[in-house]
């Protein structure tokens, strides 16, 4: 679990100073599969939202966890985000589910995001067609934060995603191998930052999945700390928590499933401890 490559992230204080006024567009990301990156979008747009902030959530996931876990199977889906990246004449507006949530718009995804990934190859545009989208959103100026959830992978939707973003959200699941992947997020994030995108920066990571009974949680949370350099792992971490693994099949938000359990609580506190950072 070596990270000599690893480039220590911009301070989110020195971030805020630059970027105050505009809407902050936060991709979750980690190459890894299966860390948390759907659950921390999902339950953190809702919290954002509950706390009286304009959101929008955008899935560029083929999985389109974060479209299930919200949108119940009755709620047609008209058009996705393959339609937005593939078709010129579509813009967010046309595919957003409005008020999915008070406060919260979600731009959903499907399966067809997978067959788009293939036709994107061949645009010469194609890692700037989701920022595009973004800017031409008559909307944008509306939101106060956008969050993008990202498929476990660094192929031309997560960069899509990072060329459209102001800000990365990373979560490591706190097991052994925690920090596989994370160095080459690093490196594609540092490469869309000089060549594509000068404004995005990594905010911080969150440690999921964390067991507080065992050895291995705290030695991982403490390793991967000091891998990530100080002030840039949010001190919150979310619990392994039964309610948190259940909610998606209820289509609720953790806070709508079960407030009082742990995984609501932990995602109470973080998203208070992520906005005391951001609007300080
Ligand atoms: N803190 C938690 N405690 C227990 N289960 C969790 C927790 N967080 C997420 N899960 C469950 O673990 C699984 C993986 O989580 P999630 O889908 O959020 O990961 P992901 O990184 O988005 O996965 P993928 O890479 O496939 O997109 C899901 O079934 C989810 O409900
Ligand atoms: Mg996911």
């Amino acid at each position: 679990m070596t990270m000599t490559t690893l480039e220590k992230p911009e301070s989110r204080r020195t971030k805020l100073r630059t970027s105050q006024a505009q809407t902050r567009v936060i991709a979750v990301a980690n190459q890894k599969g299966g860390v948390g990156k759907t659950d921390l979008a999902v339950n953190l747009s809702c919290q954002f939202a509950a706390a009286g902030k304009r959101v929008l959530l955008i899935d560029m996931d083929p999985q389109a966890n974060a479209t299930d876990y919200l949108v119940s199977p009755e709620t047609p889906i008209e058009k996705s985000t393959a339609d937005l990246l593939i078709d010129d004449s579509i813009s967010l507006e046309d595919i957003l589910i409005k008020d999915c949530r008070e406060n919260l718009d979600v731009a959903p995804a499907d399966g067809d995001l997978s067959a788009c990934q293939i036709r994107l190859a061949n645009d010469i545009n194609m890692q700037f067609k989701l920022k595009k989208k973004l800017k031409e959103m008559k909307e944008s100026n509306g939101y106060d934060y956008v969050f993008i959830d990202t498929p476990p992978s660094l192929g031309i939707l997560t960069v899509n995603t990072l060329t459209a973003s102001t800000d990365v959200l990373i979560p490591v699941q706190t097991q052994y191998f925690a920090m596989d992947g994370v160095v080459q997020l690093l490196e594609t994030v540092r490469k869309v930052k000089e060549d594509i995108n000068p404004e995005l920066s990594v905010m911080g990571a969150v440690l999921t999945m964390y067991d507080r009974r065992t050895i291995l949680s705290r030695e991982v949370a403490s390793r991967v700390r000091h891998e990530f350099n100080d002030g840039t792992v949010y001190s919150t971490v979310i619990p392994v928590n039964i309610r948190l693994a259940e909610a998606p099949s209820y289509h609720k938000s953790i806070f709508e499933y079960d407030s009082g359990c742990n995984g609501a609580k932990a995602y109470g506190a973080l998203s208070e401890e992520i906005l005391s950072c951001l609007e300080d």
